[in-house]
């Protein structure tokens, strides 16, 4: 039987292996899906995943922090995962070879425009954050064709960076600071990627930055609503959404490419709702 897995630090809260045992079910394959807890020093992370390989792994879910190193790691890896420098799924090939993608860009745009209605084409974007979550969305979000795209970081030369990479794929990306909003006016879709609802701080931004007819969305996934949902509720903004629908997505791609089959992931999202409820 294919053994799968996810590997993080700290992982023990993650549902990963909920939603592949959902698809697991829905599409009738014969799989297991683990749950890895990495090593404290990322220097063993190499290690760690060559032992799973050697025990029969097919492929595993990579998440924080460990994005980077996956990407590292692998033999070959997709231009998706060499755009942000980052993977979170790796699959093992059959000739031994590791191979590196990364579905958290797409996955966030198929969850907005998809599943939530929220076409990109032609409306104000606001991205907030310009760390790994940030830049994996900077390619399909450019490629969404968005009228106005801003990108806005604590950091302002970070955030400069993620608007050059936009640039350099095409697109017309700003980039400012907390404070310099000013001018900027409101915006339809406004996107937190930053960490900040991990710990349960809320990045600075404005309320008149928010469209009260437009969508607020949290990366962030977890029981009740975030800081920056909060925030977006009580700017008065109807549509709130956090990053279930984006996590489910990821792992239908994974899964994809795992199996050569893509699962449906509405009843799938609705599951982990009420699992979280
Ligand atoms: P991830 O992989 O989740 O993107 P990261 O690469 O460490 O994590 O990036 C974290 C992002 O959240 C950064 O954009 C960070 O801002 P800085 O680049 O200025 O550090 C942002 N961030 C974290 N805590 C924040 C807070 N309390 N307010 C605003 N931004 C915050």
């Amino acid at each position: 039987i294919d053994r799968y897995a996810v590997i993080g630090r700290p992982i023990r809260h993650t549902v990963s292996p909920l939603v592949h045992g959902l698809f697991a079910e829905q599409t009738g394959q014969a799989m297991t899906y683990e749950v890895i807890e990495g090593p404290s020093s990322s220097s063993e992370f190499a290690a760690v995943v060559r032992a799973f390989i050697v025990d029969g792994g097919k492929g595993m879910n990579v998440t924080a922090p460990f994005k980077a190193d996956a990407f590292s790691l692998a033999d070959e890896v997709s231009e998706r995962a060499w755009l942000s420098g980052a993977a979170n799924t790796l699959t093992f090939t059959a000739d031994g070879r590791i191979h590196a993608d990364t579905y958290d860009g797409l996955a966030l745009c198929r969850d907005i425009e998809v599943n939530l209605g929220q076409s990109l084409a032609g409306r104000r974007l606001l991205l907030l954050g310009a760390g790994g979550a940030a830049r994996a969305a900077i390619a399909p979000f450019v490629a969404a064709g968005p009228a106005e795209f801003v990108v806005a970081n604590r950091t302002l030369s970070k955030a400069a960076e993620l608007a050059e990479l936009g640039g350099r794929l095409g697109g017309t990306v700003r980039a400012c600071g907390y404070d310099s909003f000013d001018g900027l006016g409101s915006f339809d879709v406004v996107v937190n990627a930053t960490s900040a609802s991990l710990t349960g701080e809320l990045p600075p931004v404005p309320m008149r930055s928010f469209d009260p007819a437009g969508l607020a969305y949290d990366l962030a996934y977890g029981r009740g609503l975030t800081p920056f949902l909060h925030h977006a509720q009580a700017a008065g903004v109807a549509h709130l959404a956090d990053g279930a629908g984006m996590l489910v997505e990821q792992a239908a791609d994974a899964f994809a490419r795992w199996r050569g089959l893509r699962p449906r992931t509405e009843t799938v999202i609705a599951e982990l709702a009420a699992h979280s409820n």
